[in-house]
């Protein structure tokens, strides 16, 4: 029975102001059984399209949790900014006809640069989930990184997937857990494991604290059934920093651990400082995501883009380096290319589309942002992903 998208939004308790739902956001015939209908697509053009029809499709409660970030929200502008302020250096007159975005991580080649950054609870955004996000990201060509906190099981997600998944960890303080949960994943064909080190505790996140985040019910932690968490908000409170879901006592050693543990390649996710770069390339690690959570954790750090050059020169090509945060357009991916990265990942964007179209809306954005980056490629003379370096950022 096709469910409309109010309905549906009221039975998962997330229900926003009933005129905001009834304005575009009905324009077109109920979508299929247990999801919400299609948004007209015809407006949206670009990510900044996407992502104000997500505000308007959104409970405020689940746009406050994507959209935010931590305290001030300083580092999640300069994000943003930090691109803007690069500019390009483009090339004329060179036969630009043929474009090869072709780029080989962990010993698989991509069709294109731009990753699926792990992000939490998709049932927030649509009622399918994780498994709308799959099958966008198959339908893109593009590499997903399913998030510990998914509300889909990992296993679903894989089960759906047309293209391959990568598996973020949040290293859970019951350790033999955590040890199933890497088993799990290497079972159901996840191809890397990406281990979220910036994460000890969760940043001042006030957007969400105002909006009352909670999971609704209906929306678990898939992944984590079996623990008293699996379900409820799980957040700081005024009186402690700590959150269940998260172990602050994670240190080299459980990285050492973790390798041990598993045949997949192990990506270290948030790294910022050099020092800790040099420190992965000893630990053996298989590549590193310079990022900084989305700008979720710690105010004031600075953008990934201005962390990104210092990291690439210490690890000094031993290790692919991909960078997330901001991403919004494609001349940002070539820049990121243009800075030493292998690859980028985006979060939000995808989100957004998400909100918007479901499956349809996560292959749009990534196609988007897709042909942005070719058309920033033709424009600045570049051909091949080996033609773009340093030389195309305007000093
Ligand atoms: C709503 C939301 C949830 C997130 N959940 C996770 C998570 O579960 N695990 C993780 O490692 N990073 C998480 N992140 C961070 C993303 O992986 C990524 O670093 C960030 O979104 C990149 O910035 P962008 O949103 O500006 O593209 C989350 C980000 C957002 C926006």
């Amino acid at each position: 029975m096709a469910v409309t998208r109010r309905e549906w939004l009221r039975s998962a308790g997330v229900l926003a102001g009933a005129s905001v739902i009834a304005g575009k956001g009905t324009a077109r015939a109920a979508g299929p059984a247990a999801s919400p209908p299609a948004a007209g697509s015809a407006e949206l053009f670009d990510v900044p399209d996407f992502e104000r029809q997500a505000q308007v499709r959104l409970s405020p409660m689940a746009w406050e949790y994507i959209s935010e970030g931590a305290a001030d929200e300083l580092t999640l502008r300069w994000n943003r900014e930090s691109y803007d302020r690069l500019r390009l250096r483009p090339r004329a007159l060179v036969d630009v006809s043929q474009l090869d975005t072709r780029v080989t991580l962990l010993g698989r080649e991509l069709p294109f640069p731009i990753l699926l950054a792990p992000t939490a609870y998709h049932k927030l955004a649509h009622p399918d989930g994780e498994l709308a996000t799959v099958r966008g990201a198959g339908a893109a060509g593009a590499t997903m990184v399913l998030s510990t906190m998914s509300t889909v099981s990992l296993e679903d997600v894989a089960a759906a997937a047309t293209h391959p998944l990568w598996f973020q960890l949040y290293v859970q303080p019951d350790r033999e857990f955590t040890r199933r949960l890497v088993g799990r994943a290497e079972s159901a064909g996840y191809q890397a494991l990406v281990v979220t080190v910036d994460a000890p505790v969760l940043g001042a996140r006030y957007r969400e604290l105002r909006a009352h985040f909670n999971l609704p019910p209906g929306v678990e932690r898939a992944n984590l059934k079996g623990l008293v968490t699996a379900t409820g908000a799980q957040r700081a409170t005024e009186q402690s920093i700590f959150s269940a879901t998260l172990d602050p006592k994670v240190t080299w050693k459980e990285i050492d651990w973790l390798r041990s543990l598993t045949r997949l390649p192990v990506l270290l996710k948030g790294v910022m400082n050099p020092d800790d770069a040099a420190r992965a390339v000893d630990a053996g690690v298989s590549g590193l995501i310079v990022s900084n959570h989305g700008a979720r954790n710690l105010d004031t750090v600075p953008a990934t883009i201005d962390a990104l050059p210092e990291v690439v020169a210490k690890v000094g090509g031993r290790l692919p380096v991909l960078v997330d945060g901001g991403i919004r357009r494609g001349t940002s991916v070539l820049k990121a290319l243009g800075l030493g990265a292998t690859a980028v990942l985006i979060g939000r964007p995808y989100l957004y589309g998400l909100a918007a179209e479901g499956a349809a809306g996560v292959t749009r954005v990534v196609n988007i942002l897709r042909r942005e980056f070719e058309m920033a490629m033709a424009l600045t003379g570049r051909t091949s992903i080996a033609a773009i370096d340093s030389s195309v950022i305007w000093r």
